[in-house]
């Protein structure tokens, strides 16, 4: 897809198809996401690829879904919850630069996944000692972010936010509204 129609388009996705994402569009989506800018091009980030059903639950367990909406796109799990989870993680003791990798790497990721017909969505809000000990992971590195995967089964939309209102809501369709702030209120040309 051109991404002049990529970039519009592609919406956080919180409600997926009981259908399984094939290992190699999961791989797909870190070949992408390995080529994005990093600080001093260190490459700290390494993925988790989380699809085994018994850890995909656990770690469900632990994410907190859209705020604003709740409880009505929290998804529920064996219905519309997703069969996939990427955990991004970095060295325990990494400086602050890795955030802004990791923001970099997982925007590579949504967009890949838009591209091939799949939706993310991305977590800040999830405990991550639980994923921490459902992966096993050492102590030497510890989980930033998670990406839900998966195909999607809503459609949000995508709308230009009016005075400033830029809270997403369900209309009485149950469509989800995001609203983006106008390109002419983001500049100051100076
Ligand atoms: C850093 C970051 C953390 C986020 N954490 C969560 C989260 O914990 N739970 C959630 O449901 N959505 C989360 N989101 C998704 C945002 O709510 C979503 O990007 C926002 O509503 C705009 O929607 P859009 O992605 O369709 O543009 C997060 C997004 C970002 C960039």
């Amino acid at each position: 897809m051109d991404f002049e129609k990529l970039a519009p388009a592609r919406r956080t996705i919180r409600r997926f198809a009981q259908q399984p994402v094939p290992d190699a569009e999961l791989k797909h989506l870190i070949d992408m996401a390995r080529f994005a800018s990093c600080g001093s091009n260190k490459q700290l980030l390494r993925y988790l690829i989380i699809r085994h059903p018994e850890t995909v639950k656990t770690v469900f367990d632990c994410t907190r879904w859209a705020g604003l909406v709740a409880p009505r796109r929290t998804p529920q799990w064996g219905i519309d919850a997703p069969l996939a989870f990427i955990a991004v993680t970095i060295p325990a003791d990494a400086s602050p630069i890795v955030i802004a990798d990791a923001g970099a790497a997982i925007q590579s990721i949504e967009f890949a996944a838009w591209e091939r017909s799949l939706g993310c969505c991305w977590f800040a809000s999830f405990d991550p000692q639980v994923v921490k000990a459902a992966t096993a992971l050492d102590d030497s590195r510890k989980v930033l972010y998670l990406v839900a995967v998966g195909f999607p089964a809503e459609s949000p939309v995508t709308e230009e936010a009016v005075d400033g209102d830029v809270a997403y809501y369900l209309d009485d369709q149950d469509t989800l509204h995001v609203p983006k702030l106008p390109v002419d209120e983001l500049c100051q040309w100076l």
